[in-house]
């Protein structure tokens, strides 16, 4: 069967926006550390007829009859996650990283509690405390941040934020911090105050599965990662607890949350674990963060916040040489996609701050490494230091599709 043909003759309209969303993804290079492509399996069981069920519940527990085999997807997808990160329980169903982080602040909170997480500006997500996001909004969001001096996590603050606060939560785990978590001294603190250690790794999940990054497993309460990023799955979410927790935790997502089940999204999600306990897989984790410490380079032209990365992704600050929405839209016109972001104590506003981030897991997947990383390093170094220049972003435009032709993004699918 051609991939896609119901769809090329039911709706050409949105099959054209599909191919040229699909051109787009093969000529450029991505490198917003949050995006991936998942394998074609994963995309294949995202559109298997699972997804035509409705499957309020749990395994062995459901509001609707007839669901042995969708039990037996969703029980798959539990034991694979719980295999993979060496986790007590499992929860497979929530839609997204947002909604699953609502969960846990649901499980373990009342309305108006406590809760210590990092600033948006430092490297947070909006969902750990931001006052324009419901977690800002229904609770008492006390924020911490890096050091002025160095930008990694301030120790000194969190503790005395936590002995002031007492809060029922303590977050870590972000969305644009390029170092390695110090998971000790944070449970070292949440016991001292009795609080739950929860951890936020959507970002480098894929990084713990394969071995290139330590797993906040023994040190957490409770842990939640999306599907989509380093791990390369389907987008989605899942929460791993204690199994003292399990109850709490299934409770705020289904009923307290969430209505049905995606349990085609959960299927992918399960392919998803297969592929990461594989050999291969911790070849690619490890290749992701080889590469990132290739673009490095940059450091010899533009600043990088704490010095470098220890993971997936980087931060550059541009330091006035131009602005963040400056570099973005000058990397987009030569076919290098990143996203403007605040640097740590930015004089900027959020929406032109003065730095970008960017990351390698999407070129990794390609098949992309050292040697290509270091052409990439040297494109976007000759960008930013000519972003107004339009013949060299038209030069650097050229050598992007001539890197990209190398590393075709789903060659088996149908281009016509
Ligand atoms: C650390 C972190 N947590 C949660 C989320 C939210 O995930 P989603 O976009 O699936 O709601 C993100 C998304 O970027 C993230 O980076």
């Amino acid at each position: 069967m051609e991939r896609f043909k119901a769809l090329k003759d039911a709706d050409p309209e949105i099959f054209s926006s599909h191919l040229k969303e699909l051109d787009k993804q093969n000529n450029s290079l991505h490198m917003i550390p949050s995006d991936n492509i998942a394998s074609p399996a994963v995309l294949e069981a995202l559109s298997i007829p699972a997804q035509n069920r409705y499957a309020e519940g749990y395994p062995g527990k459901r509001y609707y009859g007839g669901q042995e085999f969708i039990d037996e997807i969703e029980t798959a997808a539990i034991e694979r996650a719980k295999k993979l990160f060496g986790a007590e329980h499992v929860n497979v169903q929530p839609y997204s990283g947002s909604t699953a982080n609502q969960a846990i602040y649901f499980a373990l909170m009342d309305l108006h509690d406590t809760f210590l997480g990092m600033t948006l500006s430092h490297g947070g997500h909006l969902t750990h405390g931001h006052f324009v996001n419901f977690s800002g909004k229904h609770y008492n969001a006390v924020q911490y941040g890096v050091r002025k001096d160095d930008e990694l996590i301030d120790f000194d603050q969190v503790r005395r934020l936590a002995l002031e606060n007492k809060p029922k939560i303590i977050q870590a785990g972000y969305t644009a911090y390029p170092r390695i978590i110090d998971f000790k001294r944070f449970r070292e603190i949440c016991d001292d105050v009795g609080a739950y250690f929860f951890i936020d790794m959507s970002h480098f999940a894929g990084l713990v599965a394969g071995g290139a990054y330590p797993s906040p497993m023994p040190f957490a309460d409770v842990v939640m990662t999306t599907t989509h990023k380093t791990l390369r799955g389907p987008r989605g979410a899942i929460i791993l607890c204690k199994q003292e927790l399990a109850e709490k935790i299934d409770k705020a997502v289904f009923p307290g949350l969430q209505g049905g089940p995606h349990e085609h999204t959960i299927a992918a999600k399960a392919v998803c674990f297969k592929e990461a306990v594989e050999p291969e897989f911790k070849d690619y984790a490890h290749q992701i963060v080889k590469n990132c410490k290739v673009l490095e380079n940059i450091k010899n032209n533009f600043r990088l916040v704490s010095g470098g990365t220890d993971s997936h992704l980087l931060l550059i600050d541009l330091q006035q040489k131009l602005t963040g929405k400056e570099a973005e839209k000058a990397l987009d016109e030569s076919g290098i996609i990143v996203n403007k972001n605040t640097i740590p104590f930015d004089i900027r506003k959020p929406f032109d701050p003065s730095g970008i981030r960017l990351g390698t897991p999407t070129l990794t997947s390609r098949g992309m490494k050292e040697g290509e990383m270091k052409l990439v390093s040297d494109l976007i170094i000759r960008v930013l230091s000519n972003h107004n220049n339009a013949e060299v972003k038209q030069d650097v435009r050229k050598q992007v599709i001539e890197l990209c032709a190398k590393f075709p993004v789903y060659p088996e699918l149908s281009r016509n």
